[in-house]
């Protein structure tokens, strides 16, 4: 199974994956856990990309590419795969197309996590606290969010529009919206 997982920062994207991942027995490819290590690592594209991690807004495109097609080239993903954090604009869906279509692996489908802003907001205050994340404050939360609604909101028409979109409810405990991306995997592979 090829999946990318979609939502608004703080709506559970990779809480899900961990779950799925053992579901799925695919690899979970999270570009800003990616992110993250490079950034921890001080490597020149980590110090390039934390001051823009940090203030919420996105890392450049090329940077991005450059990311996923190494972590592709690792066979791994050859049984497939879930794709966290990326597409987010529709340059980086574009770039998705391209880089599955020579790799023959296009995606299966794109789910995306429905969550409303006032609870993103609580939860990523809740690990703000618990955990420090260095873009949980809440002025690169209100960043986030609004990158997320002028830039990948309409990656999800896209998908939307082309027949490769499930709307998944985020709302609830970690186990219920689990059962509901199962659920919503499983009526593709048995529409399928
Ligand atoms: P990224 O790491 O992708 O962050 P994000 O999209 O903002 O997502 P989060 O990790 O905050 O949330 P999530 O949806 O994974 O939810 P989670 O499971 O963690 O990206 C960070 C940055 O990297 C970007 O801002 C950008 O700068 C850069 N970047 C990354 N990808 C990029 C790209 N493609 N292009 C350019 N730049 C890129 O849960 C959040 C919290 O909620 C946790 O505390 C969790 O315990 C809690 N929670 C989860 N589920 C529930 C539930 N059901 N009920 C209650 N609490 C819950």
């Amino acid at each position: 199974m090829r999946l990318v997982l979609l939502g608004a920062p703080g709506s559970g994207k990779g809480t899900q994956a961990a779950r799925l991942k053992e579901y799925l027995k695919v690899p979970h490819i999270s570009t800003g856990d990616l992110l993250r290590a490079e950034v921890a690592a001080g490597t020149p594209l980590g110090l390039q990309a934390r001051e823009v991690m940090a203030r919420g807004e996105l890392v450049s495109d090329e940077i991005l590419l450059g990311m996923l097609e190494e972590r592709f080239s690792k066979d791994d993903t050859r049984g497939g795969f879930i794709l966290d954090g990326y597409p987010r604009n529709l340059a980086q869906a574009d770039a998705l197309d391209r880089l599955l279509a020579k790799l023959g692996q296009p995606f299966d489908i794109a789910i995306q996590l429905a969550v409303d802003n006032e609870q993103i907001i609580e939860r990523l205050a809740g690990r703000a606290k618990a955990e420090g994340r260095a873009d949980d404050n809440p002025e690169a939360v209100r960043k986030r969010l609004q990158v997320y609604d002028e830039q990948t909101a309409p990656v999800i028409e896209f998908y939307r529009q082309h027949g490769q979109l499930a709307v998944v409810d985020g709302v609830g405990t970690m186990d219920e919206v689990f059962a509901r991306i199962v659920k919503a995997i499983e009526s593709y592979r048995s529409a399928g």
